[in-house]
């Protein structure tokens, strides 16, 4: 088994430290380990430009216009791994801006629903089908580490890397007050277990389970949108919608459990939101020939010239 370690931080800063002293705990598990420094990576921002979806849904497989190293990160060490451990630094209270380009990167073109669909699509057109290492599961743990108490968003914001592809999270842990973290034994010992536990999981990955509950019972996620002036709030990582009611002096989000096959982090919540998307491009598809969309969009072309980057 192998279990793979991803920091963000700086080189040889708390971040590799905490990550290697998680794969020393899986090594002597017997694991195969690996440790990637990912700022020695070339990994450029998502563009947008939607080839990955499109490729997908057109059965051209699984394509992304940028040409950097993500690709090989991805799909040759991640997808190689059966569990994953990310450790991250926080910044302004979420998740680092690396962290925040991967998140994007894996995205649409990583979703399990959407890889399943391209898949039918392109054998169906005779085709190959999409690579098979995009339809398998994994588990996967984040550990956050930041330099305060500030950092409510950053365990929503790594939950969200495993949601594209439907991954199991094991532990979502975020340590504050952490630039001595490698002189405290507790979050040193919380390191291990969080080690541990994915190493257990990924013996048994169909079958492997969060290590720990949230408040949001259907995904652990404690992170939660209130529509203002209601007491409807929606789960920031699974979506689901219902209320906070509170039971023994403790907030309970409460849903109705005939919805929760719309959440975001299964197959029934991502073939909803596949469809959404399609009849969505199907309802505006006129727009591409559509003469006032196209005299609306050259208006605005044609108005404020973007200033050049410097060097161009
Ligand atoms: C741009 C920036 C923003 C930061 N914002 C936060 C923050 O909001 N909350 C926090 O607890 N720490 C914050 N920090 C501290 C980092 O989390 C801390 O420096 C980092 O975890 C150290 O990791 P390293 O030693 O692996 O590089 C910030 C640091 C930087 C550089």
């Amino acid at each position: 088994m192998k279990i793979l370690g991803v920091s963000f931080g700086s080189r040889n800063g708390n971040n590799d430290t905490i990550c290697r002293v998680a794969l020393e705990e899986a090594q002597k598990l017997g694991a195969e380990v690996e440790f990637i420094h990912l700022l020695d990576w070339n990994i450029e921002h998502c563009t947008g430009c939607c080839a990955c979806s499109v490729g997908l849904v057109t059965g051209k497989g699984n394509i992304c216009t940028r040409k950097d190293d993500f690709a090989e990160f991805w799909n040759n060490h991640v997808l190689a791994a059966d569990g994953i451990l990310f450790v991250d630094p926080i910044f302004e209270s979420g998740c680092s801006g690396l962290f925040k380009t991967v998140m994007d990167r894996v995205g649409p073109g990583h979703d399990m629903a959407m890889n399943i669909v391209g898949d039918q699509i392109s054998k169906e057109a005779g085709g190959p089908g999409v690579d098979p290492r995009f339809l398998q599961q994994k588990v996967t743990s984040y550990i956050a580490i930041g330099g305060s108490d500030w950092g409510t968003r950053a365990e929503a914001d790594h939950a969200m890397v495993s949601l594209s592809p439907g991954w199991r999270v094991i532990d979502n842990q975020r340590f504050q007050w952490c630039k001595d973290i490698l002189m405290q034994e507790d979050k040193l010992e919380r390191t291990r277990e969080i080690a541990r536990n994915l190493v257990e999981a990924a013996k048994d990955i169909e079958n492997a389970k969060p290590a720990k509950p949230g408040v949001c019972p259907h995904c652990g996620c404690n992170e939660f949108y209130i529509y203002p002036g209601t007491k409807n709030v929606v789960c920031d990582v699974c979506g689901l919608e219902g209320t906070l009611v509170e039971e023994d002096g403790a907030f309970k989000f409460v849903f109705n459990p005939a919805d929760e096959h719309k959440a975001h982090d299964i197959l029934s919540g991502k073939f909803l939101h596949v469809d959404d998307i399609k009849d969505n491009e199907g309802r505006l598809a006129y727009l591409r020939t559509d003469e006032t969309f196209k005299a609306i969009k050259k208006k605005y072309a044609d108005m404020f010239p973007p200033v050049p980057a410097p060097g161009k």
